[in-house]
């Protein structure tokens, strides 16, 4: 009866169990892990696009079993930010996450992660201070939070995170290793659109022709990236990326050159960074990075 409970049907077809409280996940991940099987974790907000699905993939590759998480984090959006208009549907990110072969869907409410009376932030200092940092403030702080309370519900092995926020992928990589949380974090590639953009929950807030304007985004950025690979200096690179996606119609929130690992931002020639932007079309904003030298 109890496993009928827990069991809920999605209409496209997919069946994924789906456990609401952190005593029903720590029950079945016991199980697993008492039988000697291994576990990888893919924390999401829903809104699963084939970014997550491919991150679900990813994970199933480096062990037994995975489960996927479903919670809309308050605690990251700021004042005057998407919370509320964020999108939201179960049973289809059920179903997709169950096609892409999670095995468990943990999807507890607001309550059961945030208790009356909840009254402790994580902070990782540093990395958070820059780039999406400076124009969200107590963005990673809600990110940070959110993720250790995740990780240490869940205990898996490892857990898996896009690149796509690379910011938050080293604050997440950062946070583990001063916590001693016993995960391994993994990030997963970026997965894109045929012209280029980057897969995104916020992608459906654009109009179509902000549709049409978007790829330039990464266009934009893959030039730089071969611009500064072939040996031109940082700041007239990304000077003119600047100006070109500004005159595209972008509104610049940053778009930097930082270290791969530790983010301290670099100038002149340089042989190996990463190229991160915020740009707003409209008011959707989006992000993006790339790595010098490029991938493609
Ligand atoms: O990347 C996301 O979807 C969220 O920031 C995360 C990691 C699930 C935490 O809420």
């Amino acid at each position: 009866l109890r496993r009928r409970r827990i069991f809920e049907r999605c209409p496209m077809a997919t069946q994924i169990e789906i456990v609401r409280t952190v005593a029903d996940l720590r029950t079945r991940v016991r199980t697993w892990q008492r039988e000697g099987e291994n576990i990888a974790m893919v924390p999401t907000m829903g809104a699963i696009h084939k970014g997550h699905m491919s991150l679900v993939r990813q994970a199933k590759q480096l062990a037994d079993h995975t489960i996927a998480s479903i919670f809309v984090n308050p605690l990251q959006f700021g004042p005057g930010e998407d919370f509320e208009a964020y999108p939201r549907g179960e049973a289809r990110d059920a179903a997709l996450l169950a096609d892409a072969g999670a095995d468990l869907l943990f999807v507890p409410d607001g309550r059961e992660m945030y208790p009356e009376g909840f009254a402790t932030t994580v902070h990782v200092a540093g990395l958070t201070e820059g780039l999406c940092g400076a124009s969200r403030p107590d963005h990673f702080d809600g990110v940070a939070t959110v993720v250790a309370k995740l990780l240490l519900q869940c205990l898996p092995d490892i857990a898996v995170f896009g690149e796509k926020d690379y910011q938050q992928l080293l604050v997440i990589k950062r946070m583990v290793r001063d916590l001693n949380i016993p995960v391994e974090i993994v990030g997963g590639a970026i997965v894109r659109e045929p012209d280029g953009l980057a897969l995104s929950s916020r992608n459906t807030y654009l109009s179509s022709d902000e549709r049409e304007t978007a790829p330039l985004l990464h266009t934009t950025l893959q030039q730089a990236a071969h611009e500064v690979a072939s040996g031109l200096a940082l700041e007239p690179t990304l000077e003119s990326a600047h100006a070109a996606l500004e005159a595209a119609g972008f509104r610049v929130d940053y778009l930097e050159a930082r270290d791969p690992v530790t983010l301290v931002p670099l100038s002149g020639n340089v042989s190996s960074a990463r190229i991160l932007v915020a740009a707003f079309l409209g008011k959707t904003r989006l992000i993006d990075n790339v790595t010098v030298p490029p991938q493609s």
